[in-house]
């Protein structure tokens, strides 16, 4: 799917995020299986990432993010009439995080849902969230991205323990007169899905102490596959988004693609040449944070001055389904001074 929408302004005026204070390094990781610090940043890029306690699901992570977003975006919850969440880990299947993070935040009025794309889920939620404010559907949406995939990891399977970490962010939606999404690109190859995947605990194989035992409600992963898929997508939906808007690479003021591996990003940074100073790289600090990796870099560059009104952003997303994300737009955020 690739479009610019009906011409309808729609950017995003508020923008927050959460990680959980835990921060696991590598070197810790290297006590519990066999891997090392040199190993995970070589390969990887990442040095440490943050972790949720126990007792902190999805929501724990949804709620601060929200608040911070609706805070900057100086818009009382109340009138959110859309709240959704882009994660594989809901606090449950059902009832949805969205509906517990609209009751949280005492959005009474606003529909809610949960959107399942893996680490792209972030990228649809923006495009739905957006062609529903545009549509006229919603005059106020919270998008939110993240996932506790702590909670879904084999701890003992360093192909995948190293990888990833938890954390969220979350974006207001309102109409705007200048600025905002230009255009998105999405897609999804679902003969590509077994690469990644959670076998167990849907309907084709429900839990049971078999599949317990047999770790199939941990994420399994086909690593040199997935590499494979993410640095093809990475460039192939970047190139696309920017032909719609009739842009070039060098038109584009910050290049924010999903934060999964340092490596992944340095292929795709040579590919499109992107000038690294337009590049907003964190998955040192936090790893693969799932949904979470797009608003957290956004708001990273935020925080470092890099995140201007007026600027071309350009954001990629990739991951399970398999499926992927890009979105066009110009910030023009009213965020608090
Ligand atoms: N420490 C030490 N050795 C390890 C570790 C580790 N943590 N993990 C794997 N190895 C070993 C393997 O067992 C293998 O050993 P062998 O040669 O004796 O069999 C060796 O390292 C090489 O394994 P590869 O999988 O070929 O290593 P590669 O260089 O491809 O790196 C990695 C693996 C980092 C997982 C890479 O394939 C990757 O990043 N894939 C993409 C995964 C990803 O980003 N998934 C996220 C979800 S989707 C998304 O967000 C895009």
């Amino acid at each position: 799917m690739i479009g610019r929408g009906n011409g309808v302004r729609v950017s995003i005026t508020g923008l927050g995020t959460y990680v959980p204070e835990r921060v696991l390094t590598n070197d810790e990781l290297a006590r519990t299986v066999d891997t090392t610090d040199e190993w995970i940043r070589e390969r990887t890029g990442i040095r440490e990432r943050r972790i949720a306690a126990p007792e902190q699901a999805m929501t724990d992570l949804a709620l601060p993010a929200a608040r911070e977003a609706l805070e900057q975006a100086r818009v009382d919850p109340a009138s959110l009439d859309l709240v959704i969440v882009a994660t594989v880990t809901p606090d449950t299947m059902f009832p949805t995080t969205s509906a517990l993070l609209a009751g949280f935040l005492g959005a009474r009025d606003a529909a809610a849902y949960d959107l399942l794309a893996g680490c792209t889920g972030f990228m649809y939620g923006l495009a739905q969230g957006y062609g529903m404010v545009a549509a006229g559907l919603s005059r106020c949406a919270l998008v939110v991205g993240g996932d506790v995939l702590s909670k879904i990891i084999d701890w003992d399977d360093r192909a995948t323990c190293v990888l990833f970490g938890d954390g969220a962010g979350a974006v207001v939606l309102e109409p705007v007169d200048e600025g905002g999404f230009l255009a998105f690109e999405l897609g999804a190859d679902g003969g590509g899905g077994r690469h990644l995947s959670l076998p167990a605990g849907g309907s084709r194989l429900p839990a049971s102490a078999e599949t317990v035992a047999t770790n199939e409600h941990y994420v399994q992963m086909n690593g040199p596959e997935v590499f494979r898929f993410a640095t093809r997508v990475l460039v192939s939906s970047a190139e696309h988004v920017l032909a719609e808007c009739g842009l070039a690479i060098g038109d584009v003021d910050l290049y924010v693609p999903h934060q999964a591996n340092a490596r992944i990003i340095d292929h795709a940074v040579r590919k499109l040449g992107v000038p690294e100073e337009r590049v907003v790289r964190n998955v040192d600090r936090y790893g693969n944070t799932s949904s979470g990796s797009i608003p957290l870099a956004l708001a990273d560059a935020a925080a470092d001055g890099r995140l201007r009104p007026g600027e071309l952003v350009l954001m990629t997303g990739m991951g399970a389904g398999l499926t992927w994300g890009s979105a066009v737009m110009e910030w023009t955020e009213r965020m608090a001074a």
